[in-house]
C-alpha cells in the first residue's frame, strides 16, 4: 500500500505515517467527528493471496478480528494503550488506538545497549502488572517484545497491540504464508503451536528483561530455524553468568520466568512483579559485584517438533541448524527491509528470511539482499552492518511489462 494514496481509512483521516512492524503500518489519523487524534494500525485483510482464500476461512479471520478487538478493546488501563475503535475498509483491518507520544522500549535498549538495573526492573515490574490484568481478563497479549512496550516522555510504560498478534498470525498462516515478525520472544508452546496462556506473555517478558540487563537476547542464533530450535530445546545461562554486575536474585527471577515448562514460571503477572520489585525495594537495584561464574549451556538434541513448526522451517529455508551457545554469538546488527510495493520475498545472502516490510537481525559484516515479488523484476543490494547499527534497505520495485 503507498501511503500516499491512502486519504481516509473508515472514518479515520490519516495525518501521516508513524511506524511499521511485520504486518501492518501505522499511522497518526484523526477521527473527524470528535477531532481526536488516534494510532491507526491498518492491516491486510485478506492477505498476500486472497484467491487462495475460501469463503469460510474469511468469515473465520472476520470473526477473530472481532471477537480479539472485543477482547483488547475491554481493557482499561493506565499501562495498556487502550483500543477505541476497530473495523473494516475494503480490504483493509484497521484499530484505532490510543495516540502514544514517545518512543518504545527497543529503541532505548538499543540506545543504551544495556539498562541500568532499577529502570529495567522497573519497567518489565508495571508490564507485569498490567500483563496480570488482562490476564485476569481472559485476554492474552502473545506478542510481549520491546518494540511492543511504548514509553512516554514522563516515563510511564503502556503495553501497545494486544491481541493484535493473533489478527495478523491468524490471517498470514490462512494462505500458507509465512512466519512473519521476530521469534526471538516467543514461549516454547507458542513455537510448538501448542495451546498458551497468560504464562507465554510472562516468559516473553523475561526475554525483555534479560535483553535489556545483558545487551543480549537469551535465544540468539543466525538463522529462524536455529532461534526456534534454540528456544524449544535449552535454558539460557542465567544473567549473572554473563554479567558478574547482576545479582544472582534478580537473575534467578528472570530464569523462573524463563522456564521451559509453564509450570515452573510464575503462575501470574502480580507474583512476577512483587518478587521484582522485593528485589528493587531491599536495596539491590544497584550493581553488586559477585562471583563470575564460568559458563555452561546444555545443548539438548532435537526433539519432536510439530508439524507447524517443520513448516515454517521449511519455508524459512533454514536448514542450516547452528543452535550454538549464544556466549560465543557474534556481533549483531540489524537490517530493516523496505519495498515499493510491500509483500516480497526476501532473500538474505541466498535465504529467503521473511516478506518486506521485515526487520531481521543479522551478524555484522556484509551481506547480499535481494528482494522478489511476483510481475516485478528483482530488486539487489549489497550492505555492510556494522555491530549494533541498523541499515534500512528499502528498494524499489520495477514493474515487469505485461507479455
Ligand atoms: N499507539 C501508538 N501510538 C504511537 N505510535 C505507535 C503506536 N503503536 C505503534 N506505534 C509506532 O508504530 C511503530 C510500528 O508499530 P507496529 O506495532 O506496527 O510494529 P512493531 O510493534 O514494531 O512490530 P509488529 O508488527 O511485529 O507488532 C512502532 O514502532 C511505534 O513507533
Ligand atoms: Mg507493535
Amino acid at each position: 500500500m503507498s501511503g500516499a494514496e491512502i486519504k481516509t481509512v473508515g472514518r479515520y483521516e490519516i495525518l501521516a505515517k508513524v511506524g511499521q512492524g511485520a504486518m501492518g503500518v501505522v499511522y497518526r489519523a484523526q477521527d473527524p467527528t470528535i477531532r481526536r487524534v488516534v494510532a491507526l494500525k491498518v492491516l491486510p485483510a485478506d492477505p498476500v493471496a486472497p484467491t487462495e482464500q475460501t469463503a469460510a476461512q474469511t468469515r473465520s479471520s472476520a470473526g477473530l478480528f472481532e471477537r480479539e478487538a472485543q477482547a483488547a478493546g475491554s481493557l482499561l488501563h493506565p499501562n495498556i494503550v487502550t483500543l477505541y475503535d476497530a473495523g473494516r475498509d475494503g480490504s483493509w483491518y484497521y484499530l484505532a488506538m490510543e495516540f502514544v507520544e514517545g518512543g518504545t522500549f527497543a529503541a532505548e535498549i538499543a540506545r543504551a545497549g544495556k539498562l541500568d538495573i532499577a529502570r529495567a526492573v522497573e519497567v518489565v515490574a508495571v508490564v507485569a502488572d498490567a500483563l496480570d490484568f488482562a490476564h485476569e481478563r481472559g485476554v492474552v497479549h502473545r506478542d510481549i517484545k520491546p518494540a511492543n512496550l511504548m514509553i512516554l516522555p514522563d516515563q510511564t510504560v503502556k503495553v501497545a497491540d494486544f491481541g493484535i498478534a493473533r489478527l495478523s498470525s491468524a490471517t498470514s498462516t490462512m494462505t500458507g504464508d509465512m512466519m512473519v515478525g521476530t521469534p526471538h520472544y516467543m514461549s516454547p508452546e507458542q513455537v510448538r503451536g501448542g495451546k498458551i496462556d497468560g504464562r507465554s506473555d510472562l516468559f516473553s517478558l523475561a526475554v525483555v528483561l534479560y535483553e535489556a540487563l545483558t545487551g543480549r537476547k537469551p535465544f540468539q542464533a543466525e538463522t529462524l530455524a536455529a532461534v526456534l530450535h534454540s528456544i524449544m530445546n535449552s535454558s539460557p545461562p542465567p544473567m549473572h553468568e554473563i554479567h558478574a554486575a547482576i545479582p544472582p536474585e534478580l537473575s534467578g527471577i528472570a530464569s523462573k520466568a524463563i522456564a521451559r515448562n509453564a509450570e515452573e514460571r510464575y503462575p501470574r503477572g502480580k507474583d512476577m512483579a512483587s518478587d521484582l520489585r522485593r528485589f528493587q525495594s531491599a536495596g539491590r537495584g544497584e550493581a553488586t559485584v559477585v562471583q563470575a561464574a564460568p559458563p555452561s549451556r546444555k545443548q539438548s538434541a532435537w526433539l519432536g517438533i510439530a508439524a507447524g513448526v517443520l513448516a515454517i522451517l521449511l519455508v524459512g529455508g533454514a536448514f542450516a541448524l547452528r543452535a550454538r551457545s549464544g556466549l560465543s554469538s557474534p556481533a549483531v546488527g540489524y537490517l530493516e527491509f523496505v519495498s515499493e510495493p510491500a509483500g516480497a520475498e526476501i532473500f538474505l545472502d541466498g535465504t529467503v528470511v521473511g516478506r518486506t516490510p521485515y526487520t531481521s537481525e543479522v551478524t555484522a559484516g556484509k551481506h547480499e539482499i535481494e528482494f522478489r515479488k511476483l510481475g516485478f523484476y528483482p530488486a539487489t543490494q549489497s550492505t555492510n552492518v556494522e555491530a549494533n547499527k541498523r541499515v534500512t534497505i528499502e528498494l524499489p520495485m520495477l514493474a515487469r511489462k505485461e507479455d
